[in-house]
């Protein structure tokens, strides 16, 4: 399971911890830095004329820090927080309960906005646009519509992928911000950063090591700290140096590269089964007993990054370097194939 991983961007109970680590202010919250500085721009001018900022949709993998970012720009706009999800939100009547709830310029954050119900998402179309809201009363001949106003609020919503999002919905929000994967200086900061507040002692090539091993990916770095700590205090003297670190990963089976037993069993599966691919995602899925979903949401983004898969017309490919990562001889015939793909 997806959720079990130690490596899995998405959240976990075990992570309640974390909240203590959320960065609360856009100049604690570490890399991004294009993203942090349009927000920046934005907040202050939405502040400086008093107006509710406009609807923000930020989007990229589990664990790059949406949550963080949505309730930031809250602290920044100095307004209120109200948090929901896509599939929590079940029917028009629980959005417009959310809604005319709300107080002036409060920031309204849905998670997973790409799962709302189909009913859900059309209300909210009027309720960004016009801050209005349509209710139909009665029924048959008599049914009328009237109109409700809405205070001026902020939509933040986030999403894992952006294409899941229909047109109507993404074209109504005035600021979109995709968040990458972190690059290893920034990784390392936040590493540090977790350290000091959760009072653990971890060296610089330590820090190296966990952040190397992170996925690029804040919730994983700051989940594998932990273990690495529980580790260094009973195997060690305490200190996370990089050998310590090195020893735990492995335990861990968390590789050089940050991958774990799931990702290389996607990367031998396509190699050892269908010849190194093309082969399609559902046929992947079921072979390796994961849902589809999570495949092209979670695992592929890395492996992607990481010039270890491609994604082709025609299916997913892997790429010679997959085969030297898991210890396969490559016999170049798959590079063929991908050549004639190409
Ligand atoms: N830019 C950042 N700087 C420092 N810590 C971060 C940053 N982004 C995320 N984190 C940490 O990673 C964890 C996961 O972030 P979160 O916002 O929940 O990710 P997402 O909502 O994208 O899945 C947070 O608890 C936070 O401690
Ligand atoms: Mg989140």
């Amino acid at each position: 399971m997806e959720e079990d991983r130690i490596v899995a961007g998405g959240a976990q109970d075990a992570d309640t911890w974390q909240f203590s680590l959320r960065p609360k202010r856009l100049n604690e919250y570490i890399g991004q830095d294009q993203v942090k500085q349009n927000l920046a721009v934005f907040i202050q001018a939405a502040a400086s004329r008093g107006e509710a900022l406009d609807h923000v949709l930020l989007y990229g993998p589990p664990g790059l820090g949406k949550t963080t970012l949505a309730g930031i720009i809250a602290n920044e706009l100095g307004a209120g927080f109200r948090v929901t999800s896509g599939p929590a939100v079940e029917r028009p009547g629980d959005l417009a309960a959310l809604l005319t709830n709300l107080a002036d310029r409060d920031v309204l954050f849905i998670d997973e906005i790409h799962r709302l119900p189909r009913g859900v998402e059309e209300i909210l179309y009027t309720a960004m646009e016009d801050y209005a809201l349509d209710i139909i009363i009665g029924k048959g001949p008599s049914a009328r519509s009237i109109r409700l106003d809405l205070p001026r609020f902020t939509l933040v919503g986030a999403t894992t992928r952006a294409g899941a999002l229909g047109a109507p919905l993404r074209d109504r929000f005035g600021v979109v911000c995709r968040l990458e994967y972190y690059e290893q200086q920034h990784l390392e900061c936040i590493i540090k950063r977790a350290a000091e507040i959760l009072n653990i002692a971890v060296d610089d090539r330590g820090s190296q090591e966990i952040a190397r091993r992170s996925r690029g990916t804040p919730r994983v770095a700051n989940r594998l700290l932990k273990r690495v700590r529980d580790f260094a205090q009973v195997a060690a003297d305490g200190v996370i140096t990089q050998e310590v670190a090195d020893q735990a990963l492995a335990m861990l089976e968390v590789d050089s590269r940050g991958l774990d037993k799931t990702d290389r069993r996607l990367l031998t599966t396509i190699i050892a089964m269908f010849g190194g691919g093309p082969v399609g995602v559902e046929t992947l899925a079921a072979a390796i007993s994961e849902e589809t979903a999570t495949i092209e949401d979670v695992y592929e983004p890395f492996l992607m990054q990481l010039g270890l898969l491609s994604r082709t017309p025609r299916g997913r490919v892997v790429t010679p370097a997959a085969y030297d990562h898991v210890g396969i001889a490559y016999k170049g015939d798959n590079g063929e194939k991908q050549a004639k793909l190409w």
